[in-house]
């Protein structure tokens, strides 16, 4: 991270390091971003996650490690839930069609997309959010990667890229090359184009990963 972004982060009272960590300040800056038209796609993500009265079905999980009960409509995506529902809102909605990777968490360790995931069937499985990477104070060394290489501008993208890109190491093996991070990664789109020092962070973090 460097003086300018430090100084950039205290003026607004919310540093890099929180943000990548998701959760509150993650909530806090992103009506700064979209304005009024998050704050309708929040109510319309909770509609669609909470609706069907009596049709609705229990979904037990683990998320970031907690054990989770929660009653959805059987169409509620697993986004809609994680951010409605659990107020997990580190989770980006993007395109809602799985077209921008921003919704991207783990299912047991493996990278989705929880826009096209349903939440009912992420029953009995373990999901983990951008919330539940870190250990406590400390990041995990992809986010400690994206802070130290400048990986972000808006930071929309940044959770999707991040939980990506640790799948990418953790459960894939990693990538040989630049251009297999490159092409690995092509499911998360960057609006920011910050796509030069993304490859840096993740480039760095899967050698401290191995
Ligand atoms: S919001 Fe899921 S891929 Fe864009
Ligand atoms: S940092 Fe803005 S969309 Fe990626």
């Amino acid at each position: 991270m460097n003086d300018a972004s430090d100084a950039r982060g205290a003026r607004s009272g919310v540093s890099r390091r929180n943000f990548l960590g998701g959760g509150l300040v993650a909530a806090a800056v992103t009506p700064l971003l979209t304005g009024q038209a998050d704050a309708a796609e929040a109510t319309e993500g909770a509609a669609a996650a909470s609706a069907g009265g009596a049709h609705q079905v229990t979904v037990r999980a683990a998320v970031n490690g907690n054990p989770v009960t929660v009653r959805v409509d059987p169409r509620a995506t697993l986004l809609d839930t994680l951010r409605e529902r659990l107020d997990l809102k580190g989770t980006k909605k993007g395109c809602d069609r799985g077209q921008c990777g921003a919704c991207t968490v783990h299912v047991d360790g493996r990278r989705v997309l929880s826009c096209l995931t349903l939440a009912a069937t992420a029953a009995g499985h373990e999901i983990t959010t951008i919330e539940g990477l870190a250990d406590g104070d400390r990041l995990h060394p992809m986010q400690q990667a994206f802070v130290d290489h400048d990986g972000l501008q808006c930071g929309f993208c940044t959770p999707g890229q991040i939980m990506s890109a640790v799948a990418l190491v953790d459960d894939e093996g990693g990538a040989r090359s630049d251009d297999e991070i490159r092409e690995r990664m092509s499911g998360n789109i960057c609006r920011c184009s910050a796509y030069p020092r993304i490859v840096d962070a993740i480039r760095d973090a899967q050698q401290v990963m191995r």
